[in-house]
């Protein structure tokens, strides 16, 4: 990661305000002017430099960077990190968590026809998106079960890019996205 880089853009997002930088769009918005790239999903808002992105909550009340922080380092600990883009944090500031990660490729097409070559079919929350991403060994059946117990389970074809080994890694695993408690809820 070019940290000079990051640490500029952090400058950069923090001197426009968050709610701002978050209100894309905006033809007048300032990460639009300054031609950077930014996405957001449900969750998590993105900045991206050339190989690296910054994240963090679009809502300060949601954790859900601080929890793909946490994800990373028990991966780390079974040993399965090389299934997840690197993160690394960065600070905290007015309540979020800032991560930045490697920059991975993605190519949802190229998921999405893996997973139907694979069992002529394609489903986010089925463990054979697993397989057919990362391939039948011992190896994977760990990382299936890792994200069973981490809840990681929302693994549609934008959560997932190439690393520069051409490898598939997840890039989105805060997890808990449907979990026990959401359907306690909902009911
Ligand atoms: N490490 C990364 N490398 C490349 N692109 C990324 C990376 N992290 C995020 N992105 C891009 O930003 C988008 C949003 O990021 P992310 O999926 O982490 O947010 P989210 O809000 O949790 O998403 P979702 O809507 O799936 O819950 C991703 O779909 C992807 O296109
Ligand atoms: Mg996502």
């Amino acid at each position: 990661m070019e940290i000079q880089k990051a640490q500029v853009l952090l400058d950069k997002l923090l001197e426009e305000g968050l709610e701002s930088a978050m209100s894309s769009g905006d033809e007048n918005h300032f990460l639009f002017n300054s031609g950077l790239n930014y996405d957001s999903g449900c969750h998590k808002f993105c900045v991206f430099g050339e190989d690296f992105v910054i994240k963090f909550d679009r809502s300060a009340s949601d954790h859900n960077c601080l929890a793909e922080l946490e994800n990373y380092y028990a991966a780390k600990q079974e040993g399965l990190e090389k299934f997840f883009t690197t993160t690394c944090f960065l600070t905290e500031i007015q309540g979020r968590t800032f991560i930045a990660q490697d920059r991975a490729d993605i190519d949802e097409d190229e998921v999405e026809d893996l997973c139907y070559s694979y069992s002529g079919d394609y489903d986010p929350e089925d463990d054979e998106t697993i397989y057919a991403l990362c391939g039948c060994t011992p190896e994977t059946e760990r990382l299936v079960d890792f994200c069973q117990r981490y809840r990681i389970n929302d693994l549609h074809s934008s959560n997932w890019g190439l690393d520069p080994e051409d490898k598939y890694v997840i890039i989105d695993y805060g997890g808990h996205h449907w979990d026990d408690d959401d359907e306690e809820e909902e009911s």
